[in-house]
């Protein structure tokens, strides 16, 4: 029998890849709540909104598979952004390796960079977005990206270093402090698995490109 992949709603939390009380200047409270509470549930809402989907039939009011639709690309960009973010935490914040290079040479120096990226971050202030540096796989440039919800992405692109705006990533410790909040994020990013990403995205856009 063939097992349907994209109708499986078998997603699964992945675990903070560091101690939640580790971070410096970010509560293991509000981490750990971000953590359980707003990715848990995307994940869970990602496996309800499949099996929605996974019952609809020839009837189904294209309506009701328009919001169905909706929610699954919302959920599963959160699933995949949040695990992103996650992920690129728990370091000294300390740049270095490949991307100390590529952020230079894609802005000039890496503290003109560090602007644009604290500027996307507080444009996302006391809303909801991500901001990102992402690989765009068809030119292999760097990009840093403002989405202002989970499904405002660049079309060809991969994440490389990924920034939660929405408020719940800082309004526990930090309340309307946005600037803060974007400090701390830069204190503990781990550039070693921002690293890992360029690699790999260098890799494939490379290979896209070639082909
Ligand atoms: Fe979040």
């Amino acid at each position: 029998m063939i097992v349907p992949t994209s109708l499986t709603s078998q997603h699964t939390v992945v675990p903070l890849p560091f101690a939640a009380g580790s971070l410096d200047g970010i509560s293991e409270r509000m981490i750990s709540s971000h953590h359980e509470n707003n990715y848990g549930g995307a994940v869970k809402n990602l496996n309800r909104v499949e099996q929605e989907l996974a019952q609809t039939t020839p009837d189904t009011p294209p309506l009701v598979v328009a919001a169905l639709r909706e929610r699954e690309l919302t959920f599963r960009n959160s699933k995949t952004l949040h695990e992103a973010y996650f992920a690129n935490l728990g370091g000294d914040g300390r740049r270095s390796g490949a991307i100390e290079a590529a952020l230079a040479q894609a802005y000039g120096t890496t503290a003109r960079w560090e602007q644009h990226m604290r500027a996307t971050g507080m444009g996302l202030g006391g809303g909801s977005g991500w901001a990102i540096v992402a690989l765009e796989l068809d030119t292999g440039a760097l990009r840093t990206v403002w989405s202002g919800h989970h499904t405002q992405g660049l079309a060809t692109s991969l994440p490389l270093l990924v920034m939660d705006m929405y408020e719940h990533s800082y309004q526990m410790d930090f309340g309307a402090g946005v600037a803060r909040y974007i400090d701390a994020f830069f204190a503990n990013v781990n550039w070693d698995e921002v690293n890992r990403r360029l690699e790999r995205a260098q890799r494939l856009s490379a290979t896209l490109r070639d082909a």
